[in-house]
């Protein structure tokens, strides 16, 4: 099978990685791609919200699939250029993408489905922000309606903040606070058949002890020790699967990856936000973790034939990934550093531990003449690393950063560190982060 990814971060690194391994996939391309995918497949310069640019180097390569990472491209249409050109792609539509696309559209899906979400407010003047804001109480949750990559939503006891952030948007959603722990959840869907696949738990914040601002996400691990079992199945039933089937009702069907953000209340499971595409960072933890060959369940959910798959399986290992952001994530990211000790990590650490590339480039003509990996974004690269639990996992996660070496860089040094305290303190439980 021959399989071209369309993206340039960690998630399509990841997804590249176990593409590689899958001994059905024979050729693998990617575009734009990064330093990292570039290890293992060929990369195309080729912009990835180009619907038509995309189709035609599908056909060129005579893909057997394509696979869309990032929400832009798949908000912008580009799975639908290439499905019209006739090859099978994994991602949804644009109309579906507006899951993701519009804080409002993905509630009004969840109201007609009944989804347990935040009550919220549309709000497009002051005075409704302000309505809002007061109908509600502090803490403050004040979300950008459109795409604003991790970064559109602030969530503040200050009044004042909040309605200028509120102001600024234009239109904007405004909701309840949601107070537990949160889990994020993907599917794999063919627009009916809904796959889950286990559950992970990002960082969203940049420092540790959840301090600083929103990010898109410095760090995950999998599994969930302290969630309940049932959860997957609960997800399933009360989330994912009304749903599919709300966007199949409405003649827009969803295929590809649905991404479920989820607060654990006291009350039950309820919807943060949509995602209609792999998380990153937490991509990086599940795909680590399955065994099930990845490219065969991409092709069926893409071509409609995912009812016809046996069950995934999973490895008992626990994953982690710890993210290295450049200096001054997430405001204004200093790119064009050298990375030094990327090989070290590959001799020494491997194949337990790993680096995958999210803003990086190669430069040429700098030192001894060879090629240089430098940073070219704010989430540079993350370090995932298995083991035989979280314990062992975040050792083996830390140890391989270690050898990393960026001038400035930045990473939280608490990820999945209380769910790991918490499961071998055996029978403990409350290892409540995120
Ligand atoms: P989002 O982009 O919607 O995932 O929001 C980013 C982050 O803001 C989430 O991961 C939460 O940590 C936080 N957040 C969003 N909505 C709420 C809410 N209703 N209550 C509490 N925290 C929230
Ligand atoms: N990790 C959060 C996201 O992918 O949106």
């Amino acid at each position: 099978m021959k399989v071209l990814v369309i993206g340039g971060g960690a998630r399509e690194h990841a997804l590249c990685r176990s593409l590689s391994l899958d001994p059905e996939v024979t050729a693998l391309h990617c575009a734009p791609g990064n330093a990292g995918t570039a290890e293992v497949a060929v990369s195309h310069p080729v912009d990835a919200l180009d619907g038509a640019a995309v189709a035609r180097l599908a056909t060129e390569l005579e893909a057997d699939l394509v696979v869309v990472g990032p929400e832009a491209p798949l908000v912008a249409g580009v799975a639908d250029a290439v499905r019209n050109a006739g090859i099978p792609c994994f991602g949804p539509s644009k109309e579906a993408a507006e899951l993701e696309g519009s804080k409002a559209f993905a509630k009004d899906v969840m109201a007609a489905a009944n989804v347990p979400t935040a009550r919220s407010y549309v709000c497009t003047t002051p005075e409704q922000v302000d309505e809002a804001l007061d109908a509600f109480g502090p803490p403050y949750v004040v979300k950008d309606d459109g795409l604003a990559a991790g970064k559109g939503v602030v969530v503040t006891d200050d009044l004042a903040a909040a309605r200028e952030h509120g102001i600024a948007c234009g239109r904007v959603v405004i909701e309840e606070f949601l107070d537990g722990p949160e889990v994020s959840l993907f599917a794999i869907t063919d627009g009916e058949t809904v796959l889950p696949l286990q559950p992970a738990q990002d960082f969203k914040r940049a420092l540790d002890g959840d301090e600083g601002p929103n990010t898109g996400g410095m760090g995950a691990y999998s599994p969930l020790p302290w969630a309940d079992p049932k959860l997957v199945d609960e997800v399933l039933e009360t989330v994912l699967q009304p749903t599919v089937d709300e966007l199949r009702r409405r003649g827009t069907p969803f295929a590809g990856l649905l991404y479920a953000g989820l607060a654990i209340t006291r009350r039950g499971v309820r919807v943060i936000e949509f995602n209609a595409r792999f998380g990153d960072p937490e991509t990086q933890v599940v795909l680590a973790r399955l065994r099930t060959p990845l490219a065969g369940v991409l092709l069926a959910a893409a071509e409609g034939n995912l009812a016809e798959l046996p069950p995934l399986t999973w490895r008992d290992d626990a994953a982690v990934t710890v993210v290295v952001a450049s200096h001054n994530y997430p405001d204004t990211p200093r790119t064009g550093d050298p990375i030094e000790g990327l090989d070290e990590v590959a001799a020494q650490d491997g194949p337990d531990a790993y680096v995958l590339h999210a803003g990086t480039r190669l430069e040429s003509g700098r030192g001894d003449g060879g090629d240089t990996v430098v940073s070219a974004g704010g989430r540079v690269l993350s370090v995932t690393a298995t083991g035989k639990d979280l314990t062992q996992a975040r050792e083996r996660a830390y140890t391989a950063l270690g050898r990393i070496r960026l001038a400035g860089s930045q990473h939280r040094t608490d990820i999945a560190r209380t769910a790991a305290g918490a499961s071998d303190a055996s029978g403990a439980s409350g290892a409540l982060e995120g």
